[in-house]
């Protein structure tokens, strides 16, 4: 079956959709963009997504080309169309076409682009890697200072995945100033005792969707949270550590620069809200 994507207003098979090459996302990575996961056909926390979406367009005075409603309807179109049981929605937004190179900014009155594709993970909560965790090393992070703008620069993540992937690794934790930003697209967590600890929000990471649902399901399970910086060697020490994002939900991290994390298994804290966040998700998805 080809691919239905969507493109400013129109649905079209996935050869037929074409951006210019003037477009600002593809000359200066002048984009945002959203990753929604599909589960059960349906979609998981569309209204977190939508406004964050929001956020990242008003820091980089950009406009919105649709309404909510609308966007939620082209999700919902393009589950349909592509029968997506489970997987994935991406949705980029870029400041679109002004017909040739310029740093400023063109007329605010330049047409958006919006892209809307779909990727088909069946089986995507029950991934093998939640029962065997994952392997992550450090890297330096070296990525620019709004990284709370959800942009399309995804270059150094992209390297970080190569390095760690070099290494014999799943995933590379970024390090600043001595302390543990975020995974390479997703946030990071370590568990010491009963006390979760991630990473406060600021510019220094993206306030992740799954991981404000999975931090409220963890104080509603009188679990506690703590949200700090932490270094590499605490996270050495810790008794479990993982990771979230839309399209990994929890997953345990076992391994840290090949040094193995508590017992080095999946631990119980994680497992827990892996559960928790797919059952509460699954519950209020639309
Ligand atoms: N990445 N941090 C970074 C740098 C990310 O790229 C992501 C998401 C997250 C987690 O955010 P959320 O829980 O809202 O997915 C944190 C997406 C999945 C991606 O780029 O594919």
């Amino acid at each position: 079956m080809t691919r239905t994507v969507y493109l400013n207003g129109d649905y079209l098979p996935e050869h037929e959709a074409k951006v210019s090459i003037f477009d600002r996302g593809f000359l200066m990575s002048d984009g945002i963009y959203e990753v929604t996961s599909v589960l059960d056909g349906k979609l998981i926390d569309f209204d977190g997504h939508a406004v964050r979406l929001q956020r990242s367009l008003d820091e980089l005075d950009m406009a919105h080309p649709s309404s909510k409603d609308d966007l939620l309807e082209v999700h919902r179109e393009l589950v349909r169309r592509n029968e997506i049981t489970d997987g994935m929605i991406y949705l980029q937004i870029t400041r679109g076409n002004p017909g040739d190179r310029d740093f400023a900014y063109p007329p605010a009155d330049t047409p958006p682009t919006l892209v809307l594709f779909t990727q088909a993970k069946p089986g995507m909560a029950d991934s093998p890697m939640a029962q065997t965790g994952m392997k992550v090393i450090s890297i330096a992070d070296q990525r620019w200072g709004r990284r709370d703008i959800k942009t399309v620069q995804l270059l150094y993540p992209s390297m970080g995945k190569m390095m760690a992937k070099a290494a014999g690794a799943d995933d590379a934790w970024m390090v600043e100033d001595g302390h543990v930003t975020e995974g390479t697209s997703n946030n990071a967590y370590i568990v010491k005792g009963n006390t979760i600890i991630t990473r406060h929000l600021g510019n220094e990471i993206l306030h992740g969707i799954t991981r404000a649902a999975v931090l409220r399901f963890a104080r509603e399970a009188q679990m506690k949270v703590e949200e700090r910086s932490f270094t590499i060697q605490e996270a050495l020490e810790a008794d479990e550590a993982f990771i979230t994002s839309a399209s990994t939900f929890v997953m345990p991290v076992v391994e840290l620069d090949g040094t193995a994390i508590g017992t080095g298994t999946p631990g119980p804290v994680a497992t827990r809200l892996r559960e928790i966040y797919l059952e509460e998700s699954r519950k209020a998805a639309v």
